[in-house]
């Protein structure tokens, strides 16, 4: 059955969607930090047993959840569950909260974008990465402005639809963002002193883990979610516009792979370039990585470093904003979904344009803020009566409701959903409703009903303790 609402124009676009979604800044800003700051080596292997044993698990039964019931988020769980029914707006509002700091770190590439390009033009821009970054934090009126234009270019994507909008855009963006990658991959494992930057990431070293093990899974955890836009039904959504001839075990098996290959390949273009700079110490800089240290190591490059700095931003860029437009379309379906349950037809453009102002709203206090530089939150801090959490910062505030409770709670629930309520063999169903087979089902079903449980509760305790700094399992 296909659904009335459209769907993708080909397999093809579908994965280069999905995958579109999955890779954006958590890739190619937050993996390297991360594995920076949590071990290197250590964290890469716990983060690829979880890919391929949660990940791909819940991949695989969002996809099927989306293309079941044929419906956006909240339809989807209304249809598919009794006890669950009111999980689908965990999966609109985590979308909605990320994308307000979503779209500033967007900004951010967008103003280093322009920023670069001015330097290769007029070969103005004479600061360190750490004053340049300090400058535009501080800056809140052109951190708007670039906010604005982000979700600008954001809206008149997805304002054109699945197929002519989304579809379009990801067949374009995803083949020009792998190219970009590589340049910048070559660049930078061939600057001298790179070699240190490969040795942390591969040479095996498992000491982090004997001092904080559920510290690592739980960054690890929570990355890995984040990163394959997994718990927020924005892949149930792109799944619900997924024709039924096509092997949904398949599709995951390569959004999961393309996925950790990006990530891998951001850590080969940030890690290396960041020992080569400034020793171990830069690659565990956190989340200034992107900003401060890389573009230093262009500044040093001489008379091409703003080349390299346009390409590298701009294919950051493209990640973000390929991201940005499936946690929006999830708003967006709801409520063509809801038109279409009322007998309407839906207005498009105008729910593009609501939910872009919405976003833009929440967005505009975490760009004032500016990574808590011009002091926003503390006074919010203040009235709450807590004292020097978050890290001072609007964004690690919103970041922790959304990505440190929404995603591993709403996992946590999906799965005992599929695996103890609907049962799996709904989802295998689906997977072969139209003669495709389900390879590695027992692992699926195993998986699902144990293993995913108890990593999410282990992960969403992790991140609870990480974000409030309670210390209970370091
Ligand atoms: N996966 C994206 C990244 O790595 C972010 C993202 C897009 C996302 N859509 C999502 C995260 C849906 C959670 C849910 O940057």
């Amino acid at each position: 059955m296909e659904n009335s609402r459209g769907n993708w124009g080909s397999n093809i676009g579908f994965l280069m969607a999905a995958v579109g979604s999955a890779v954006g800044l958590g890739n190619i800003w937050g993996f390297p930090y991360k594995m920076g700051a949590n071990g290197g080596f250590a964290f890469l292997i716990i983060y690829l047993a979880l890919a391929f044993i949660v990940g791909f698990v819940v991949m695989i039964s969002e996809i099927a959840i989306g293309r079941k019931t044929g419906k956006g988020v909240i339809g989807a769980y209304q249809e598919i569950s009794k006890k669950f029914k009111w999980l689908g707006f965990l999966g609109i509002a985590a979308p909605m909260l990320i994308m307000t700091f979503y779209s500033v770190l967007g900004a951010y590439c967008l103003e280093y974008l322009f920023l670069n390009l001015g330097d290769l033009a007029f070969g103005t821009l004479n600061m360190a990465g750490g004053d340049l970054f300090g400058a535009m934090l501080t800056k809140p009126g052109a951190c708007i402005f670039f906010t604005f234009m982000f979700m600008a270019i954001c809206f008149l994507i997805v304002k054109g639809g699945i197929k002519d909008g989304i579809e379009k855009f990801n067949t374009v963006g995803m083949p020009a963002l792998a190219i970009m990658l590589l340049i910048t991959i070559i660049r930078s494992v061939s600057l001298p002193g790179a070699a240190e930057g490969l040795k942390f990431m591969f040479a095996p070293n498992f000491e982090p883990l004997k001092e904080n093990f559920i510290g690592v899974l739980s960054v690890a955890g929570g990355q890995m979610f984040f990163s394959l836009s997994l718990a927020m039904g924005a892949i149930i959504t792109y799944g619900s516009y997924l024709s039924k001839k096509e092997d949904i075990v398949k599709n995951s098996a390569i959004i999961v792979v393309s996925d950790t290959c990006v990530a891998l390949m951001a850590g080969l273009a940030v890690i290396p370039a960041a020992f080569a700079l400034g020793g171990e110490g830069a690659a565990m800089s956190g989340p200034k990585l992107l900003f401060i240290t890389l573009q230093d190591v262009f500044s040093a490059m001489g008379n091409i470093g703003p080349l390299f700095g346009a390409v590298f931003y701009l294919l950051v860029f493209i990640a973000a904003i390929t991201s940005a437009i499936s946690l929006t379309e999830v708003a967006v379906t709801t409520y063509a979904d809801r038109c279409e349950k009322k007998g309407v037809t839906p207005n498009r453009i105008k729910a593009t344009g609501v939910v872009c102002v919405l976003i833009f709203l929440g967005a505009s206090v975490v760009a004032a803020d500016g990574l808590g530089s011009n002091g926003m939150w503390v006074p919010f801090q203040n009235s709450l009566g807590i004292v020097g959490a978050f890290n001072d910062c609007w964004l690690d505030f919103v970041d922790f409701f959304a990505e440190g409770i929404i995603m591993p709670l709403g996992a946590l629930l999906m799965s005992l959903m599929v695996g103890w309520e609907i049962g799996t063999d709904k989802i295998k169903e689906e997977v072969e409703v139209e003669g495709n087979k389900f390879h590695f089902y027992t692992f699926y079903k195993i998986c699902l009903r144990f293993i995913v449980p108890i990593a999410m509760a282990f992960i969403l305790l992790g991140q609870i303790d990480g974000f409030l700094g309670l210390e209970i399992f370091s």
